[in-house]
């Protein structure tokens, strides 16, 4: 390359950084349980994102390294570790975004459901300074069991008197990556263009992937689709036992993880037609929390969008 093109491809890229950082929104993003298995590649991936201006980093134990290692990256947001309850208020103030992937993960032989007595505990001191502290902060809720958690953390807010169904969330891209993966698997489609919305919860048999609403669209037989339905409500089970005892997902957790996360944010900054799965109070059937498709906006949820019709 010629000096001259490479200068100028340089300056072009200042500018484009410039004119990013400049066009969006302050933001601020808080990680809780950041030094642990899904908190590292989530702290990472999040410093990678262009629209987080602040990002705190926050755990019982751990955080200063992380910090320290992750905010010497070269990109917008500012990085601040934070450590022990004491420190939790100042890591969480101001937050627009929180993230709780703090808990106990499971080993083989354990359901999300064995994690319940320890994460419950965690949950509800954590959320119990997310009423104090930043209370209109949109909540995304890693910490299993999902499906209890989110209930937990709903009458967390409400005994606060902060509850804001708009912004809880629990997180469930990661059944949606897996769903996409494994269709793009045996449809021989390219996984970058798939879609298929999972719906339900996030445990075993109420994880619902709606192959038949797949895009693109393939004709893969019923026994395929209901190996491709078990082989997604068993995903977590498959790494724990791959993993045999070191725990559960946190690659492939912090990828969706930073997927809503940044959902979330665009939702915040006005970008229209954000769409993601998430498991939120919801009247889409009986159950008071079900994850479908939502709309994300400024408030948080804009519209929680029914179950769709096969293609
Ligand atoms: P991990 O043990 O590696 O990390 C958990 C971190 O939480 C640790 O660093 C720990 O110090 C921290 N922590 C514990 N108590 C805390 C507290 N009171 N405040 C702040 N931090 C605290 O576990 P992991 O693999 O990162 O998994 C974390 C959780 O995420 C587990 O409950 C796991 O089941 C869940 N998970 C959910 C999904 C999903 O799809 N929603 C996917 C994978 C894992
Ligand atoms: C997952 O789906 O990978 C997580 O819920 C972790 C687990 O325990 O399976």
């Amino acid at each position: 390359r010629s000096i001259k093109s490479t200068l100028t491809s340089g300056s072009c890229h200042l500018l484009r950084r410039g004119y990013a950082t400049e066009s969006v929104p302050d933001r601020k993003v808080a990680v809780l349980g950041a030094a642990g298995g899904i908190g590292q590649p989530l702290a990472l991936l999040m410093k990678l994102n262009p629209l987080v201006s602040k990002l705190a980093l926050y755990d019982i134990a751990g955080t200063p390294g992380v910090a320290a290692d992750v905010g010497h990256i070269n990109t917008r947001s500012e990085v601040a570790g934070y450590m022990g309850e004491e420190q939790l208020g100042q890591a969480l103030e101001g937050s627009d975004v929180v993230i709780i992937p703090a808990g106990v993960p499971r080993k083989p032989g354990m359901t999300r459901d064995d994690l319940f007595n320890i994460n419950a505990g965690i949950v509800k001191s954590l959320c119990t300074a997310i009423a104090k502290y930043c209370p209109n902060a949109l909540v995304n809720m890693i910490s299993n069991p999902v499906n209890s958690t989110v209930p937990i953390a709903a009458e967390i807010f409400k005994k606060a008197g902060t509850y804001d169904e708009k912004k809880l969330f629990g997180v469930t891209t990661l059944d949606v990556v897996r769903a996409k993966t494994f269709y793009a698997g045996k449809a021989k489609v390219p996984v970058a263009e798939v879609n298929v919305p999972v719906v339900g919860g996030h445990a075993g048999i109420t994880i619902l992937p709606l192959f038949s609403q797949a895009t693109p669209k393939s004709n893969l037989s019923d026994e395929v689709i209901t190996a491709l339905t078990k082989r997604t409500q068993d995903g977590g089970t498959e790494v724990v036992e791959a993993k045999a005892g070191k725990g559960s997902a946190t690659l492939s957790m912090a990828y969706a993880g930073a997927i809503f996360a940044d959902a979330c944010l665009k939702g915040l900054n006005g970008v229209p037609d954000v769409v993601e799965c998430s498991f939120v109070q919801s009247t889409v059937t009986e159950l008071p929390f079900f994850a479908s498709k939502v709309r994300l906006g400024k408030n948080g949820v804009e519209e929680v969008l029914g179950l769709g019709t096969s293609l």
